[in-house]
């Protein structure tokens, strides 16, 4: 098969598959560049990067859900793995480490999250003095440039005497292990980091928001659509009806505009239509409304 100029170069390959690896290849998720992603991950970038200084710098991403936050995180780490042995430290390099806020938002839980992303073992059991020096001691071997700590609102879910020290212990990582800390969440997240005028400028936020109908969610969608592996284009972007259906089924939340497409291109796929077109959009809005 030549090649079809409509797609990217993977989703061309895919696109000569037989169906079941094509409806395979729709199941997982592809990153699709937009400028607000673009323009954090950049942020990112400058951050990992801040020389030690006393105060190092932080930042909060904030969102709805399903709007995009962890793909971003996801795809800053693939930019930065886990390197080679470190041979004077005897420890594995690592760049970036990411964790998530525990659901039962306490100093040991948190303290057991970083333990477990560094492969470190970390009995649910123990008691906070020895949970902090061991990951203390650990973090400050490994030297991480920046701590990632996602699902933040879950603060809100503990005490606030518990929501005080998380937010503080936030703060003393950041002093201790002098590396960037970076925190994702809800709206929720931010109004609990608001709380603290302290943590509020250490952490200046910026937000995820939902697509309007304009010239970023048009160039989302064509993104979107380059990696489908339909064999004929639906030119998505440029046709007003579809983009309009799009953007009332979903409220503009980013993954359920993936999942709308997706559920689109395997009908194409099905029906055998092999392009998305106004009415198979409908159909999919609408099964999405009754489901
Ligand atoms: N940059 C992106 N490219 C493609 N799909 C995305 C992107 N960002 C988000 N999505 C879609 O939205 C879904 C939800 O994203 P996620 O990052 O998990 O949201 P959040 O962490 O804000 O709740 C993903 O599973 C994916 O389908
Ligand atoms: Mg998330």
């Amino acid at each position: 098969m030549t090649g079809l100029d409509h797609l990217t170069d993977e989703a061309n390959a895919i696109a000569a598959q037989d169906d079941v690896s094509r409806l395979a290849h729709l199941a997982e998720d592809h990153w699709i560049d937009y400028p607000r992603a673009r323009a954090i991950l950049e942020e990112l970038e400058r951050l990992v990067r801040s020389p030690e200084r006393t105060r190092m710098p932080g930042l909060l991403i904030h969102g709805e859900s399903n709007i995009g936050k962890s793909m971003i995180i996801q795809k800053f780490l693939r930019a930065h793995p886990a390197r080679e042995f470190n041979t004077e430290t005897g420890f594995l390099q690592v760049d970036v480490i990411a964790v998530e806020m525990p659901s039962a938002p306490q100093e040991r839980r948190l303290y057991g999250q970083l333990l477990m992303a560094l492969n470190a073992p970390y009995r649910p059991g123990d008691r906070l003095a020895a949970v902090e020096f061991t990951a203390l001691t650990l973090l400050r071997k490994v030297a991480p440039r920046m701590i990632v700590v996602d699902e933040v609102h879950n603060l809100l879910a503990g005490s606030a005497h518990e929501q005080r020290s998380s937010l503080n212990l936030l703060k003393f990582l950041s002093n201790q292990i002098k590396c960037a800390v970076v925190v994702l969440g809800t709206r929720d997240a931010l109004a609990a980091m608001q709380t603290d005028p302290q943590i509020a400028s250490r952490f200046p936020g910026i937000e995820i928001p939902r697509w309007q109908e304009n010239e970023d969610f048009r160039g989302f969608l064509a993104g979107f659509e380059r990696q489908l592996p339909l064999r004929q284009p639906s030119r998505i972007a440029t046709n007003r009806a579809m983009v309009s259906v799009i953007m009332n089924a979903t409220g503009g939340i980013t993954g359920q505009v993936s999942e709308l497409l997706s559920r689109a291109a395997e009908a194409a796929i099905r029906s055998k239509r092999e392009c998305i077109t106004l009415d198979l959009l409908r159909d999919a809005a609408g099964r999405r409304l009754a489901a």
